[in-house]
């Protein structure tokens, strides 16, 4: 069982403390073999439609070659996919935006089988300074990239809702006392994706 979880900030702040963290419980708590990746430092160019993927029948971008190249190969061979975004402009990061951009060749994958992602679980993460900021719009946007691609977002009740909301208060460094409410409910969220992830593969 593998997951991989995305940190779309540069910074090593509220969101690389949730996805990490959420990645630990999975690997803890579940035996999952996590990867991380960060676009912190990272060469990403984002996805200018020209369709040469969809023509040539590709599985990778045919015309960029950079850090993410390898991105969609490992959504493919992962059953979890956490997407954690620091909130711009009540919206995804850019770089989280160009990522999920570049799955463009996902649908050579998806017109060969339908089901190729059906079985995938998908966790979003938003991270903003403001209390209300634009989680739950985020989170929305986010859960944008599961549904295209036919996977399952998990959501949870008692308040999680649609994913893990969290306000880092624009504090530097981030610690969990900073958002204990939102944590708390990330850990909630994530032992739900566990839980989803046991059901499917029929573990006890
Ligand atoms: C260009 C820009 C736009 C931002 N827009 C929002 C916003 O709309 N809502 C919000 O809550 N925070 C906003 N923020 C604040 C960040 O989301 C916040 O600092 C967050 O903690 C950054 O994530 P990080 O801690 O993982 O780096 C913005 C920050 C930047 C740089």
């Amino acid at each position: 069982m593998k997951a991989i979880g995305i940190c779309g900030s540069t910074r090593k702040n509220g969101t690389d403390f949730a996805v990490r963290r959420a990645l630990e419980i999975l690997e803890k708590e579940y035996g999952v073999e996590t990867t991380y990746f960060t676009v912190r430092g990272k060469k990403i160019n984002m996805c200018i439609h020209c369709d040469d993927c969809v023509k040539k029948n590709t599985k990778t971008c045919t015309i960029f070659t950079d850090d993410i190249s390898h991105i969609n190969e490992e959504f493919l061979a992962s059953d979890i996919i956490i997407l954690g975004s620091p909130i711009f402009e009540m919206g995804m990061s850019p770089q989280m935006s160009a990522i999920l951009s570049r799955s463009r060749p996902n649908y050579n994958a998806l017109k060969e089988d339908p089901n190729v992602f059906y079985d995938k679980l998908g966790m979003a993460i938003a991270v903003g300074g403001a209390r209300n900021g634009g989680q739950e719009m985020t989170i929305n946007s986010l859960h944008g990239f599961f549904h295209t691609n036919g996977m399952i977002p998990i959501g949870a009740s008692m308040g999680v809702y649609n994913g893990a909301a969290i306000w880092s208060q624009d504090k530097v460094p981030f610690t969990k006392d900073v958002d204990e409410y939102g944590i708390k409910n990330l850990d909630t969220l994530t032992r739900k994706v566990g839980e989803t992830l046991k059901l499917i593969k029929g573990i006890k």
